[in-house]
């Protein structure tokens, strides 16, 4: 295909220079060097730019379960999953068969559909904590509206989230702890005033102690404490036994809502998320990537008095052009029905995960190599440290260029891992038992 003329990208447009005109071919470097003029860092999200592995990235052609192959024609084991949808593998028929046929009544109608009502209550059957739910495009979309339901709810401004945690990006949860530890908030990000980020109180993820200092030192101010039950965004960092309780416990102690930002785990670590898995229940939940079946789609729901709070009913205000649009919607439905109809497939996927977390310890022993395993159901993390990686410090402490070579070694043997360190390795039911012996085999030859 040409790629050039695929894209249908007008030359009034785009400053077309002489050796991209010249451009009729196919490969990754080419493409990039044009998508550096047109976006920033060639890339519409930051992590696709390869920036911390030390190469160039891959422009992707195509992906059919378990496999994507780069526009250079080399096929790869993808355990990236989009960053967490792919959990069916890519294109899966039925999901494919279902949106093709919801195209042809209509892209969007900015109007109620029973197509919503159906997700609704199926979210609802399968995570009961979210009692009501609205639907959102992102997952940003999502966390940032939890929270404003949660302060409209409370009256209370300020909230408390974790570092090393990520809830997408907007202003108030692009927030680091300052200098001044864990007292003054500052954003994490130019563009995002110092008077929002104050707003944010930042805690250690796994510290009991920094969380009952912030509302010791914050009574009655608290409006939501905000976290990734299973850290995800710093590398994979499980839970300590209790610490999810233990949150759920101050958080009721002191008027706060719980908001479990479940964009990841949720219908990832089992159909109904981490908060079953682990048996805490939040007042509010947000889900992303999954739920949409690789459509843009995410949700944010809970108890029925905080999203009554939500307008028209309420006075928290939140809209969308595009919310519960009908074809992310009917890829969200048939992924969901797929999954809750084939429970065995948690199963396949965690068992594969663990063969390849044994193979990875396997592999450190053989090589000598400083590594630390995560794994929880179909998620996984190689650190290249020798400490027990329980929070954002001991994430930080993985020797990142290490990464950056496993990464690259990885890549240049047919497997697609996240180009950073700080981000999960995703196993999906696509994934056969040759794929994951082929992967271990990589893993050990060298
Ligand atoms: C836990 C978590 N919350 C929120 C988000 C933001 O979602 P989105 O990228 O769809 O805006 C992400 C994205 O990776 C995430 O991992």
């Amino acid at each position: 295909m040409n790629w050039y003329s695929a894209g249908n990208v007008s030359a009034a447009v785009i400053n077309i220079k002489k050796e991209v005109v010249e451009l009729n071919t196919t490969k990754s470097e080419e493409l990039y060097k044009i998508a550096l003029d047109l976006m920033p860092g060639g890339v519409n999200s930051p992590v696709r730019a390869f920036g911390s592995v030390g190469r160039n990235p891959l422009f992707i052609d195509h992906a059919k379960g378990a496999y994507v192959w780069d526009v250079d024609g080399n096929q790869y084991i993808d355990y990236v999953c989009s960053w967490g949808p792919g959990i069916l593998g890519h294109a899966h028929p039925e999901v494919i068969e279902a949106v093709v046929k919801a195209c042809y009544d209509g892209l969007t109608f900015g109007a109620p559909t029973g197509k919503e009502n159906t997700l609704a209550a199926m979210i609802r059957e399968l995570i009961p904590s979210m009692e009501m739910v609205r639907m959102v495009n992102s997952g940003t979309e999502a966390t940032m509206s939890a929270i404003r339901a949660a302060r409209g709810y409370t009256g209370r401004d300020k909230i408390i989230k974790f570092k090393g945690c990520y809830h997408g990006h907007s202003d108030g949860l692009l927030v680091q702890a300052g200098s001044a530890a864990l007292t003054q908030s500052v954003p994490d990000s130019a563009g995002v005033p110092a008077s929002f980020a104050q707003q944010t109180l930042v805690a250690l993820y796994n510290d009991r102690d920094s969380v009952r200092e912030l509302f010791e030192n914050n009574k009655d101010q608290i409006a939501a404490l905000i976290v990734e039950p299973v850290a995800a965004n710093m590398g994979v960092v499980l839970p300590e036994e209790g610490f999810l309780q233990f949150l759920r416990e101050i958080t009721e102690e002191n008027g706060a809502v719980l908001i479990f930002d479940e964009v990841i785990t949720g219908f990832r670590l089992g159909i109904g998320g981490a908060q079953q898995w682990f048996g805490v229940k939040p007042d509010m939940t947000t889900l992303g990537k999954i739920v949409g079946g690789g459509m843009p789609m995410a949700v944010y729901g809970g108890k029925k008095e905080i999203m009554q709070k939500v307008a028209p009913t309420g006075k928290v205000y939140q809209a969308g052009t595009l919310s519960g649009n009908p074809i992310a919607t009917t890829a969200g439905i048939k992924t969901l029905e797929l999954l809750r109809d084939n429970p065995s497939i948690y199963d396949r996927i965690e068992a594969n995960t663990k063969k390849l977390a044994a193979a990875y310890k396997t592999r450190a022993e053989k090589f000598g190599l400083k590594m630390h395993i995560n794994q929880i159901g179909s998620l996984m993390c190689a650190f290249f440290t020798d400490e027990n990686v329980k929070d954002y410090a001991g994430a930080l402490s993985s020797d990142t260029k290490a990464y950056a070579d496993y990464f690259n070694y990885m890549l240049n043997n047919g497997i697609y891992v996240a180009p950073s360190q700080f981000e999960a390795m995703f196993i999906s039911g696509a994934h056969s038992d040759e794929d994951i012996q082929k992967t271990i085999d990589v893993l050990l030859a060298e």
